[in-house]
């Protein structure tokens, strides 16, 4: 079992259940893009704070491709801490989720509950806007992670304007750098305020080729899959057919991956074969898109 990495070989002793229950639970598998991406966030954080004009990060792409999961990591490289000596408690980053329904009340409503603070006690307007503002500061908040920003189009033009003015205003005024992140409909929605666009460097997670990276993202996939021994998942067989049905999204890698590997030892195998990845009871998204087409049709 040397294709596993330790704690996988002792999983892969254990029974069906529940090795399928360990693959099933998210784990981090670094790959070049998500390393690239945070070590962008990490520059950003250690040199862009206090600075008059802060760069932005934007990280643009298809839902299901790991975003979310790399600002969890970064969220994991610098988490919150207790300073005793400021009796406070200190957020490196601070993370929130752009709601469909945003509104700038909202907005700052999600900030001091990302802080830990007691929002139901704050009034709205001015004075909201100025205790989330002295929260941040004492806190000191390094870099804001806004997650799902393309959400900010579900509401009226007026209402994107308010808050991407929002957004600016609290990069300008604390000095710190924002790292925007959603699907390309993000990246239209930062267009609406020209000063903004042009601070927000985009950052492409495209959908994964039949290439040699994938190829070595599925290598490090091979060695948590629990199973005694190796399928070359990584090597060009294995990984046509796994790009195709996955239609080049990571989650859905992931999904294919662990259905597989139930086919594969319901059928009494120890690896993945491509009939495992081609009968395993995984549907590819378009597949199940238009499945809900049609029902909803009839
Ligand atoms: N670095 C990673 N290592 C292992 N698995 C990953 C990684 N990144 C993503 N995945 C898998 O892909 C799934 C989807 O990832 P994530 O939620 O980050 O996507 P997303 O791009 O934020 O999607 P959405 O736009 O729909 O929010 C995860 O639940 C996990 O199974
Ligand atoms: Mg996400």
């Amino acid at each position: 079992m040397e294709h596993l990495r330790p704690e996988a070989r002792r999983i892969a002793e254990l029974p069906k259940v529940e090795r399928l229950g360990h693959l099933a639970t998210d784990r981090w598998i670094g790959y070049s893009r998500a390393r690239d991406a945070l070590q962008r966030m990490n520059m950003l954080l250690s040199t862009q704070a206090g600075r008059v004009r802060p760069q932005n990060l934007l990280i643009v792409g298809p839902s299901n491709n790991g975003k979310s999961t790399i600002a969890e990591k970064l969220q994991r490289q610098h988490p919150r801490r207790c300073s005793q000596e400021r009796d406070r408690n200190i957020f490196p980053v601070l993370s929130i989720q752009m709601l469909p329904n945003a509104t700038v009340p909202r907005f700052h409503a999600q900030l001091l509950d990302g802080l830990g603070a007691p929002v139901g006690h704050f009034q709205r307007g001015d004075t909201l806007s100025a205790i989330t503002l002295n929260l941040m500061r004492a806190c000191e908040v390094g870099l804001l992670v806004i997650d799902e920003l393309h959400n900010l189009l579900c509401g009226s033009s007026s209402r994107q304007r308010e808050i991407l003015g929002l957004i600016r205003y609290l990069g300008n005024e604390l000095r710190i750098p924002i790292v925007g992140i959603g699907t390309k409909d993000a990246w239209l929605a930062l267009r609406l305020d020209d000063q903004l666009e042009n601070r927000f460097q985009p950052f492409l997670l495209p959908r994964w080729a039949n290439d040699a990276e994938t190829g070595r993202l599925l290598a490090s996939f091979e060695t948590v899959i629990p199973l005694q021994e190796c399928s070359g998942l990584g090597l060009p067989v294995l990984r046509k057919v796994i790009v195709e049905r996955s239609e080049g999204l990571i989650g859905e890698m992931h999904e294919l991956l662990l259905r597989a590997t139930d086919h594969a030892l319901t059928q009494g195998r120890e690896r993945i074969e491509e009939c495992d990845l081609m009968e395993c009871s995984f549907q590819a998204p378009t597949y199940r898109r238009q499945m809900m087409d049609r029902e909803l049709r009839s």
